[in-house]
């Protein structure tokens, strides 16, 4: 209640703040998960029936199955870190980032029902559910075990180790590295003009999955926003909080081969190699930009800027 007795300022909320200027952006790029149409995906998928299909649709499972469970898990997860906010605009920007987890597991399930589903049953394969455990290895299980248990922590330790260990976890392992390197490696194997470094078969055999590669580029376009604030907070606890720096880089360091394991069973046609060598490079530039006083994180402008990412004209 103290503060709502607090008249010691003008509004509780300052829009010029930095969290205050996340809120705006995220409010201003809403998109709606149920609106991205996928209709087409179901077609090209059983027009590439032939070369795509069996070992590889079941890799293509696979992936919405793993990375959509993976925004069911971190939209829990994060709850703790609202409590342990004492911020104003701060909490306001983690209302969107809960809502924005929210909806990306709500596309993915969606991709599921609507289209994998149902090209299962056009091409004669067994149905699966996302939740079955085939789609589960153990890195993934562990990675996602450190970061439930990193973040439900701060329920007891609000200290800026605990905060700095939780953004790791979380913000900058989680969402910068793993969620980034599993989209790019899908809107590489799946969009026309993916990056062909990472796809082992010729563009022409890849069915183009314009559904699936919108949904991600605005869910790419959300986690910069997230780990924009996370990675900020972090640098913040490092160079001003006084957390030894060595608290995330053990943190970062000791999750990356959980990151690696989630995707080195994945057998579609993607080079392993390439996406574990974009991994670590997400890795080390995140590493550089907490833990050196001359680099700063960019502008939010700037991190949801991808192709793709803007939401269409609301009609
Ligand atoms: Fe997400
Ligand atoms: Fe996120």
């Amino acid at each position: 209640m103290a503060r709502l007795t607090s008249t010691d300022r003008g509004t509780r909320s300052d829009p010029d703040s930095f969290a205050g200027g996340y809120f705006r952006n995220a409010v201003y790029r809403h998109w709606d998960p149920h609106e991205v149409d996928v209709a087409g995906d179901r077609e090209a998928l059983l027009d590439h029936e032939d070369d795509f299909s069996g070992g590889e649709f079941d890799m293509l499972r696979l992936g919405v199955a793993r990375f959509g469970g993976g925004e069911e898990a971190v939209t829990e997860d994060l709850l703790p870190l609202a409590l342990a906010l004492e911020d104003t605009d701060a909490r306001m920007f983690l209302t969107t980032q809960l809502y924005e987890e929210a909806k990306h597991t709500r596309f993915f399930d969606r991709y599921w029902t609507e289209v994998l589903e149902p090209v299962a049953a056009e091409l004669d394969l067994e149905p699966t559910d996302p939740t079955d455990e085939r789609y589960l290895n153990d890195d993934y299980v562990a990675l996602f075990e450190e970061v439930e248990a990193a973040m439900a922590a701060l329920l007891d330790d609000q200290s800026p180790e605990a905060l700095a260990r939780a953004y790791s976890h979380y913000h900058v392992v989680a969402e910068s590295v793993l969620a980034q390197t599993a989209y790019y490696s899908l809107q590489s194997a799946f969009s026309d003009t993916g990056d062909d470094a990472v796809i082992t078969r010729p563009r022409e055999e890849m069915p183009t999955l314009s559904g699936l590669v919108t949904g991600i580029a605005r869910i790419r376009s959300d986690e910069g926003r997230h780990v924009g604030f996370g990675m900020r907070e972090v640098r913040r606890l490092v160079q001003a909080e006084g957390v030894d720096e060595a608290v995330v880089q053990g943190t970062l360091t000791g999750l990356m081969p959980h990151v690696a394991g989630i995707f080195t069973d994945i057998e579609g046609p993607v080079d392993h190699g390439a996406i574990v060598a974009y991994a670590r490079e997400k890795l080390s530039r995140r590493l550089d930009i907490i833990t050196d006083a001359d680099e700063a994180v960019p502008p939010v402008e700037e991190l949801v800027a991808i192709d793709g990412a803007d939401p269409g004209p609301a009609d």
